[in-house]
């Protein structure tokens, strides 16, 4: 389905963006597994989709900084000629209450989840505006829509991958450029395996289909808006939370 498209995944070395880049992958796309720290496990990722005769590479870039994005993105295209979906998965907590917020706590969470989504859409636009077709998928989050308290910082990022999705998206749909977002609710990752069992408790009762989603299940709903069949979908925000937010 993916054959011969190249897909950037940010943040894939671990969690939601892992298996994005595995999903995308099996059907068929290059994947670029873009990762900040992790490069072991970004090496994993990539022997992992090998395995399964897909094709990767691996590439090192703190999506935060606009400098190194914009070197990342160009040398993707210089390598491989084109960019064809990218998503924009890379995301960061650093939760607290509002009075107690740091400056840089506020600053790098925004600066990653937020800024980090700019500078690459900046970018890699340029190419897909020449190509004329092209695929872009946000990551946002329940709490980007419902807020949450002690994550004044991170609600923000993600309310504002809403706005930005909206407006990259009627910039470029007249070149055949589809911009959208997916909101996942509680999934499964090193991001929420830190909830201590109360919150964690609590937060279930709050989904209507009964447990936490898996990274597989946000991964389906990336692949179905890269694909061809979402061709006429753009500006949207596609909740994959079990139902939390209806
Ligand atoms: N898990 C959930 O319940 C949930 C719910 C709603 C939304 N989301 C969103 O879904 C996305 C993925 O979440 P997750 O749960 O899979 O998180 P995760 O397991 O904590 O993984 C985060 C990923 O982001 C990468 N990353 C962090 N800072 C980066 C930077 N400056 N530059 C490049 N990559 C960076 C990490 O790479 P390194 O390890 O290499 O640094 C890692 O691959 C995030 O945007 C998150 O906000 C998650």
């Amino acid at each position: 389905m993916f054959t011969g498209k190249v897909a950037v995944v940010t943040g894939a070395s671990r969690g939601i963006g892992r298996a994005i880049a595995g999903k995308l992958a099996s059907m068929g796309a290059f994947v670029i597994i873009n990762y900040n720290g992790s490069e072991e496990r970004a090496m994993e990722v990539k022997q992992e989709i090998e395995a399964a005769h897909g094709a990767a590479a691996v590439c090192q870039c703190d999506v935060s900084d606009y400098e190194k994005c914009e070197a990342f993105i160009q040398n993707v295209i210089r390598e491989y000629g084109h960019i064809d979906i990218l998503v924009n998965n890379a995301g960061v907590t650093r939760d607290g209450l509002l009075m107690k917020m740091t400056e840089e706590a506020f600053d790098q969470v925004i600066d990653t989840n937020l800024k980090g989504a700019f500078n690459t859409i900046r970018f890699a636009s340029r190419q897909m505006l020449k190509q004329k077709s092209g695929r872009i998928i946000n990551l946002s989050s329940v709490v980007g829509v419902t807020g949450n308290a002690g994550q004044a910082n991170y609600a923000a990022s993600k309310a504002g991958i809403i706005g930005l999705t909206k407006a990259a998206a009627r910039e470029l749909a007249s070149r055949g450029i589809t911009v959208n977002a997916i909101a996942p609710g509680f999934i499964e990752t090193d991001m929420t395996s830190v909830l201590p069992e109360k919150v964690r408790e609590a937060s279930v009762a709050q989904i209507p289909l009964g447990s936490f989603g898996k990274p597989e299940q946000v991964a389906a709903a990336v692949a179905f808006l890269a694909s061809e069949d979402a061709a006429y979908i753009t500006g949207q925000v596609l909740h994959v939370d079990g139902g939390m937010v209806m």
